[in-house]
């Protein structure tokens, strides 16, 4: 048995001090003073914060985009999740048009199975509706996938507003979670072809033919869509104040509508698309970095309870050898920037540590929400008797610098480089063993799939 003494736990409601004991993996007991027995390992987490691990509901792994794959894998990105203290993850299993979910699933599984230092789940994307595939989402609830995703952009992705809400429907009957990649196609492809034309070959083009308006038009169909079908739905990255407007629409017209937003739309602006060379081709991801305005306005949504989960989005590209491949045509850059390592920490630094949010406000958004929406409660994202012994012990004080050069994210660059932040997370529990300390691994390989549950 491991007894963790004189933590502070945090839940999405409380902080409380306790002694917390694990045992097979499982937390077996919590109380205010619990005495070791001889053979027990005491840790002292004395001036510690004690979190549920978290959980990163949005990767993207070993993806191919059809020209490129994402520079980090399972076994990279899941020990990177655990060294920054995220102990699960879902990341999307990708269904080939043509081919069937059946199969997507199958070649995640071999992506992650065995490979994997962080537990890990999947949804599934759907981006060629057929009546195979429509027979298939039983299947896929069985196989413990029960969340999917849509896109309404990207050519090679997205679908129609007519399979949209057949998918709403069926997701309201199965009770299956759906997730939107909120902008509108048509403008995007019409606004990259305009700014190409202008001669905008540069990574400013990316944020000029993605503007907050093709963000709120997709957000505002997608939940009107999901009026007609009458089904809860999530919109994931949310980025601008304008799709926030939306959904605050469609709450106040009774709509559930659970919002995801990410680190980068917290903390960093459209300014980055503006710096020297090709450096903005780093920040190149979909939606893209907003205004200050944009930031301030998701900021207040954050530690106003408007938003429900923060995810990473992490989709990990090399700059050297892979984002350079748009040097002449910024829609040739591949999508997207890493951040599952980091995410912990920049929430706790850039809210906990200066009061906008407590602690407790941490724990909803990166683990118990999460937990909640996608299955995985009580097992994960809660500290309680007999739950996951996935746990993170927390330090508050450690003042750290963010560094590609000590990442274990595969990836040549960190969006976050030189960022001084507070704290980090110390110690990391994986079923109750120690799997990573100082944002070091002390033990790989040690993820399993989590078959999720539906929640209605
Ligand atoms: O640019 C991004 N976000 N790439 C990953 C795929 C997606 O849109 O979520
Ligand atoms: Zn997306
Ligand atoms: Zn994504």
């Amino acid at each position: 048995m491991i007894i963790i003494q004189n933590g502070t736990l945090v839940s999405s409601q409380r902080t409380w001090r306790a002694d917390i004991a694990l045992e097979g993996g499982k937390i077996h007991q919590i109380a205010p003073r619990l005495t070791p027995r001889p053979g027990d390992e005491v840790v002292s987490a004395e001036g510690l914060l004690v979190f549920p691990g978290f959980i990163d509901p949005h990767t993207h792994l070993d993806m191919d985009n059809g020209l490129l794959t994402t520079a980090d894998d399972f076994p990279s990105g899941t020990l990177a999740a655990l060294c920054g203290g995220t102990t699960a993850l879902v990341d999307f299993a990708t269904q080939d048009r043509g081919g069937t979910l059946k199969d997507a699933l199958a070649l995640w599984h071999r992506k992650a199975d065995g490979r994997s230092s962080c537990h890990y789940a999947f949804h599934m994307a759907v981006t060629d509706w057929n009546e195979t595939t429509r027979q298939e989402l039983p299947a896929m609830v069985e196989a413990g996938v029960t969340s999917l995703k849509v896109y309404l952009a990207y050519d090679a992705l997205r679908i129609s507003d007519f399979v949209l809400l057949e998918i709403l429907k069926l997701c309201r009957n199965l009770g299956l979670q759906i997730g939107c990649h909120c902008e509108n196609g048509d403008l995007v492809n019409f606004l990259q072809k305009e700014e190409l034309g202008l001669g905008h070959t540069g990574p400013g083009g990316h944020p000029a033919s993605r503007p907050p308006v093709v963000e709120a038009e997709a957000i505002s169909r997608y939940c009107y869509v999901a009026r007609l079908a009458q089904c809860p739905v999530t919109v994931v990255h949310l980025s601008s104040a304008a799709g926030l407007e939306e959904v605050r629409k469609a709450r106040r017209g009774g709509q559930t509508v659970y919002a995801e937003t990410c680190p980068q739309y917290l903390l960093l602006d459209e300014s980055r698309y503006g710096l020297p060379g090709f450096e903005g081709a780093k920040f190149v991801m979909s939606p893209p970095l907003r205004s200050p305005a944009d930031v301030e306005a998701l900021r207040r949504a954050v530690a106003e309870g408007e938003i429900q989960t923060i995810a990473t989005d992490h989709c990990s590209y090399h700059y050297a050898t892979q984002k350079i491949l748009g040097r002449e045509d910024f829609t040739k850059i591949p999508n997207g920037a890493p951040g599952l390592e980091h995410r912990p920490a920049l929430f706790y630094s850039s809210f906990v540590a200066p009061g906008l949010t407590g602690p407790e406000t941490m724990c909803a958004l990166l683990a118990e929400n999460p937990a909640r929406q996608y299955g995985m409660w009580p097992q994960k994202g809660c500290l309680a008797q007999g739950s996951d012994a996935d746990l993170v012990l927390w330090d508050p004080r450690a003042k750290w610098t963010v560094s590609a050069a000590f990442q274990h994210q595969k990836v040549d660059y960190t969006p976050y480089e030189g960022m001084v932040l507070t704290g980090r997370a110390k110690a990391v529990y994986l079923d109750g063993v120690l799997a990573a300390q100082d944002g070091e691994p002390v033990r790989t390989g040690l993820g399993r799939y989590i078959p999720r549950a539906t929640i209605s």
